[in-house]
């Protein structure tokens, strides 16, 4: 991983060039990164904030042969690559809320949207953006993020070297990928089950289709969140903004 990586002082969307150079056919592995965002995305259309100097706004192409109804384990997969690459630098113990948000005390430090290239059934490539707040002091972030948002430097108290962080989470997702490759999804759901704090608690699932309210069981192979609602039906989710009761 990263042996191309495309710096870039202000993008629109780094999704939006890696999506290009996907187009073109660059090989797998290749990084965009972007010390600013003009028009970040988050997942279900939301915007990211995406300021100068204080995050990692990333996104990582990369070309697995698998159908794409098991692409939301690569995002499991980034989530455990980014706790770990957290827990190896700094002395902060993130969790994992379902499906991607990586919260440290109860706020939203990283944030990761998985958008797929493929063709009939099978994926062509997967394009895995990761929004990781590591300078940011709290006055930093708009008034309404305050409350929901952190950094790294807010949970520590010191600034933190964002090239080192790029470096340790790229080292963590190439052996997690490659775990992944040659023994499936079975290691890495068990990994991200340990990072998780969805898992065994009651929660609400904000989905398109409605919301679904319930005690989360476990997650799927295919990595969608299994709920069992208070008449005994197991829900299965794939999309969802979940509020632990
Ligand atoms: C979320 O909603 O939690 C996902 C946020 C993903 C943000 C990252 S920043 C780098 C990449 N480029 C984007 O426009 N979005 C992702």
């Amino acid at each position: 991983m990263g042996r191309t990586i495309h710096f870039e002082e202000t993008v629109t969307s780094t999704q939006k060039i890696a999506q290009s150079l996907a187009n073109d056919g660059v090989q797998e592995g290749t990084i965009v990164v972007a010390d600013q965002q003009t028009n970040g995305r988050g997942r279900m259309s939301r915007a990211w904030y995406s300021p100068s100097g204080t995050g990692i706004w990333m996104s990582m192409i990369i070309r697995p042969n698998i159908p794409v109804n098991t692409t939301p384990q690569l995002t499991l997969l980034t989530a455990v690559a980014i706790v770990q690459a957290i827990e190896e630098l700094t002395p902060l113990k993130p969790d994992i809320k379902w499906p991607n948000d990586i919260m440290i005390n109860g706020k939203k430090v990283v944030g990761i949207l998985t958008e797929l290239q493929a063709e009939a059934d099978q994926v062509h490539s997967v394009i895995i953006g990761t929004g990781i707040n590591v300078n940011q002091k709290t006055e930093d972030f708009p008034e309404d993020l305050q409350t929901i948002a952190t950094s790294i430097l807010i949970e520590t108290g010191t600034s933190w070297e964002r090239a080192q962080l790029i470096q340790t989470i790229l080292l963590r997702f190439e052996s997690l990928y490659s775990l992944f490759l040659s023994k499936g999804f079975k290691p890495i759901k068990l990994l991200w089950e340990s990072y998780a704090i969805s898992l065994n608690k009651i929660l609400i699932a904000r989905t398109l289709k409605g919301t679904v309210e319930g005690k989360a069981i476990g997650i799927d192979d295919d990595g969608a969140l299994l709920i069992e609602t208070c008449d005994k039906r197991i829900e299965k989710i794939y999309s969802a903004d979940i509020e632990l009761k």
